[in-house]
């Protein structure tokens, strides 16, 4: 009745029944994620207790930091479909990675197939301190390969805040872009929840996830959302059914 007072949703509130999660880390052992299979048993839980309907997990691919192949995402994630089975019956799991843009990546696209979100959708990321000097050519060179680039967290690289044009190029030159949907509530600072915020009235955000490491993650979604385009940001979370 009073829209303009009404107060905003918290976060939990927004997640659909169809949500399928595209970005978390709840395969355990295999990067700063869920440690323990304990650990994947209670983000599970808590994931279907928010509605989730699948989770795609994304253990990062760092070369020297987190050395994921294929073989250990897609063990790890058999192991937890036998541990956690009745979970798994409640959240349908998925694997793919969250890839680390360097020239390590370049070699391995070169040289294998990579885990995709599905089809040619592989999760990319790059250095919060600083974009890869050949970042245009390593999507250029991934979109040679046949894979469709998805930025993960866009809004979260600062060093591109103060050149909001970075974004349109980078949309230019094919990437999409997946929010989380913890900067709606402030998660990680003013600043990237500003960002999300245009990011999204400019129509630029494709997807969304949780990007959900531990606990803290989940306790956030109980937060009100901060970013005042609510109906832009529901749209991109009802974009997530494509991952069905
Ligand atoms: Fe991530």
């Amino acid at each position: 009745m009073f829209p303009f007072f009404k107060s905003k949703p918290k976060l939990s509130e927004l997640i659909p029944n169809d949500y399928v999660d595209i970005h978390s880390h709840i395969l355990p052992g295999i990067d700063d994620g869920a440690k323990k299979m304990n650990d994947s048993r209670f983000l599970m839980n808590e994931m279907i207790d928010l509605g989730f309907k699948k989770a795609i997990a994304t253990p990062h691919t760092i070369k020297n930091v987190w050395n994921n192949s294929k073989e250990t995402i897609v063990e790890t994630k058999k192991k937890v479909e036998k541990e956690l089975s009745f979970e798994s019956t409640k959240l349908q799991l998925d694997c793919a990675s969250e890839y680390y843009m360097d020239e390590n990546f370049v070699i391995q696209f070169e040289s294998e197939n990579l885990l995709t979100l599905k089809d040619n959708y592989v999760l990319v990321e790059m250095s919060y301190l600083n974009a890869p000097i050949q970042l245009y050519d390593i999507l250029f060179e991934l979109q040679l390969k046949g894979y469709k680039p998805v930025l993960a967290h866009p809004e979260r690289y600062t060093f591109f805040h103060s050149k909001f044009s970075t974004y349109e190029e980078l949309k230019k030159a094919g990437c999409l872009f997946q929010m989380n949907l913890l900067s709606s509530v402030g998660y990680y600072g003013k600043d990237v929840t500003m960002i999300a915020e245009k990011l999204l009235n400019n129509n630029l955000i494709d997807f969304v996830g949780s990007d959900i490491h531990h606990k803290n993650h989940i306790e956030f979604f109980k937060n009100k959302i901060l970013i005042k385009s609510l109906d832009k940001f529901e749209l991109a979370i009802s974009k997530n059914v494509f991952f069905s």
